[in-house]
């Protein structure tokens, strides 16, 4: 854990104006030393003789992001963000908080305690404490209503979202919006102003009582039948927004309080600050940290598919540009129509103005030539996963890129290093591995072979951190195959779910079990989504494990054309156009027959019997990730299922579950059901260590 700067927090001085500068990089969290510098300092400036005015300001790249998240299962220590909250408000002397960058969650807070606020031009501002399963603990939901009311003070606690200083302004939550230096301006702003103006004391928003009610009981029912009764933080956030109206403020501060320690405790926000620091752990190379990575301003991509538009939108959207080859004038036209269909579908949503639209198509070059790759700093592979097309063509890119360019390959599971070694130059190649729809999807595991250059693949990392993706890394080695993280599981659980499948569950049941856990879609409907040719396609492209039970339903099915979605007729039946299914008895009959022909008696599994199976799976798959290094860090894992498989992020990923349950129960539990397929159910060897040193999986996260 990074340690705060010792005096984080310094007492400037220009004039009658006392400056209160907050320096605790990397984004002046507001830890128990920076709270404890503002209160000293605080409490020097009113000491000072001659002070008209306070202003709190932060140096480096934002106004404090909020509390130290890294805290919060720590002791608490004085002064609480509440009380140096209330010591701010309750000043003598005008404060003026001067905003930029993100002033999120306790920052915005602090801000909120000032009696005044002058923002940068670009600061934004928010109270995302939502997404980290709280709400805000240090007077947001007192201070934000009583300053915009009640509607746009609850949209913003209950989404998370910033707003634009200028909307900020407009809504009230701004006193002043500075063109220029906004240090400048705030000083000026804290010398015009004559007196205190208490965010507590402030009445506006609160007089309508019964329009305040109608806003916070609307809300109520919506969150209700939107999450559910048991919403906890939305359902607190709510209820605090209305004691901000029964209440005065003090005690709307200990309803409030009470209502934050009450989320913070729970296993949802656990996960949800798990998956925050996990995603930013994942992003961390450290083997490759001081390779220096490429300018990338061209992007080629090769294959104008549904993932190779997806990652051209990508770039686009991120202000590459790209040129995007396919083959022949069809090839071409067809790619256009579909990355044309995303921005039409963007600016129909007001995701994009027209000219944001057209601006975007301007950087993209669509062309069938490939000698066009010559100008590309990185050239993404984005082909059918045939191995012969792959290499063949990653030889004729290599021709042609420049000798410094980076060269990937989007191959889900084909074999990377092959696939580098085709390229002639393995050093400059990578697998930067996009999920579906790539134009959306935040992950992408960043392959890294045997002989890949640290070079390389800091180029692949910065090139994701770019398109705002959540990079992870999976180290591929020799003859492991793509031996990427996401594969490697998915095939785990899915085996688990064909076993149980073949011995007594429906398809509706495991999707039901699973979306009772909290996916979105159970297996099933993801195989019908995908399309179950596909899968049939790589089983086929492998040879078998001898020694692995095989099930052969899904074969079965392939061979009469029922492919899911596509097809109208998969595990589910689909109506035209529709997404949803109904279960398909024919498939019901198969799987029957299936088991007839196979001597196996049918036998019955509960939901829970489900999950548990699929959730070992997971965790057993992940812990031979981590032998093989495969994955670098447990939470790696985590992340990768939270973001490609839809794992709910709330409970922050099967690593964590896993060490929730511990890992030695993990394992006992394996050992029950070893016997019964040795392949799937032998405990991992990391597993077995950990189960035996009784420790967890988090023992073994790096940073
Ligand atoms: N506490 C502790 N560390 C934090 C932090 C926080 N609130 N916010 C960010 N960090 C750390 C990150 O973990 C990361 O550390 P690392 O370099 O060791 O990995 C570093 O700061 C930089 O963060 P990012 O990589 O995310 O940098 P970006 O520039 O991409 O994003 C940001 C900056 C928009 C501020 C983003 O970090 C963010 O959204 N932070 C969280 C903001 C938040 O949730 N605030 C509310 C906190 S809860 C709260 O305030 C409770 C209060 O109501 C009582």
């Amino acid at each position: 854990m990074k340690q705060a700067p010792k005096h984080p927090v310094r007492l400037e001085r220009q004039g009658n104006v006392a400056l209160i500068v907050i320096e605790n990089p990397p984004v002046n969290a507001l830890g128990v030393a920076v709270r404890r510098g503002i209160a000293a300092a605080l409490n020097a400036a009113l000491a000072q003789e001659g002070t008209h005015a306070i202003v709190i300001a932060a140096n480096g790249r934002t106004f404090p992001a909020g509390a130290d998240i890294r805290e919060f299962d720590m002791a608490p220590q004085e002064p609480s963000l509440t009380q140096l909250c209330s010591l701010v408000e309750n000043s003598p002397k005008p404060v003026v908080a001067a905003v930029h960058g993100t002033a999120l969650g306790g920052g915005l807070e602090l801000a909120m305690a000032a009696h005044y606020r002058v923002a940068a031009k670009g600061a934004r501002m928010g109270l995302p404490e939502i997404k980290l399963g709280i709400l805000p603990g240090a007077g947001g939901t007192q201070r934000l209503p009583r300053l915009v009311g009640p509607e746009l003070a609850l949209d913003m606690i209950l989404t998370g979202n910033q707003v634009s200083a200028g909307i900020a302004a407009e809504m009230g939550l701004v006193d002043h919006v500075a063109d220029t230096d906004l240090r400048e301006e705030a000083v000026a702003y804290a010398r015009s102003v004559t007196e205190p103006r208490q965010t507590g004391a402030n009445r506006e928003h609160l007089r309508d009582g019964a329009a305040y009610m109608a806003s916070v009981n609307a809300r109520r029912a919506q969150v209700k039948m939107e999450l559910g009764a048991n919403a906890l933080a939305p359902l607190k956030i709510v209820n605090c927004v209305e004691a901000a109206l029964l209440l005065p403020l003090e005690a709307g501060l200990d309803v409030e309080r009470a209502a934050c320690e009450e989320c913070m405790d729970s296993r949802e926000s656990a996960g949800l600050r798990h998956a925050f620091f996990a995603e930013r752990a994942a992003s961390k190379f450290p083997e490759a940290a001081d390779a220096k990575p490429a300018q990338v301003d061209r992007v080629a991509i090769v294959g104008g598919g549904l993932m190779g538009s997806g990652i051209a939108i990508a770039a686009l959207q991120s202000g590459f540009a790209v040129t995007l080859v396919e083959q022949g004038e069809s090839g071409v036209n067809a790619a256009l129509e579909r990355i044309g269909a995303y921005y039409e579908r963007s600016v129909a949503k007001g995701r994009l103005s027209e000219a944001q639209g057209a601006a975007a198509l301007t950087h993209l070059q669509l062309t069938n030539k490939l000698d066009t790759l010559s100008e590309a700093d990185l050239i993404i592979e984005a082909v059918a996963e045939d191995l012969e097309l792959k290499t063949q063509l990653l030889a004729e890119i290599s021709a042609l890129a420049k000798p410094e360019a980076v060269i990937a390959t989007n191959t889900s599971y084909l074999d990377l290093d092959i696939l580098a070694q085709a390229t002639g130059r393995p050093t400059d190649t990578i697998g930067l591995h996009f999920f579906a729809p790539a134009e959306v999807n935040k992950l992408v595991e960043i392959g890294v072979h045997d002989a890949a250059s640290p070079q390389a693949v800091m180029t692949g990392l910065g090139f994701a951190k770019h398109l705002g993706k959540v990079p992870v890394r999976a180290r591929v080695h020799a003859g492991f195959g793509s031996g990427y993280i996401g594969n490697a599981i998915l095939e785990a659980y899915r085996h688990a779910a064909d076993i149980m499948l073949e011995d007594g569950a429906t398809p509706s049941q495991i999707d039901g079990a699973m979306r009772s856990f909290g996916f979105r879609m159970g297996p099933y409907q993801v195989a019908d989504m995908s399309g179950l040719d596909i899968a049939y396609a790589r089983r086929q492209s492998k040879p078998r494990d001898p020694d692995a039970r095989y099930v052969e339903i899904a074969d079965k099915m392939v061979e009469q054309g029922w492919l899911g979605q596509k097809s109208g007729r998969g595990y589910y039946i689909y109506a035209e156009g529709q997404r949803q299914g109904v279960p398909n008895g024919d498939v019901l009959k198969l799987i029957a027959e299936h088991r007839a022909q196979k001597g196996i008696t049918p036998r019955k599994f509960s939901d829970r019997d489900i999950r548990d199976r699929i959730l070992l799976a997971m965790v057993n798959a992940g812990a031979r990730l981590l032998g093989e290094g495969v994955a670098a860090r447990p939470s790696d894992i985590d992340v990768v299922m939270v973001h490609g498989f839809g794992y709910p992020r709330s409970r922050g990923g099967p690593m964590m579950d896993a060490d929730a349950t511990t890992p030695a129960i993990i394992a006992s539990r394996l050992s029950v059901l070893a016997p019964e397929e040795p392949k799937l159910w032998s405990a991992a060897p990391v597993l077995s260590m950990l189960a035996h040193e009784r420790q967890k999986f988090e023992d073994l996260n790096t940073s």
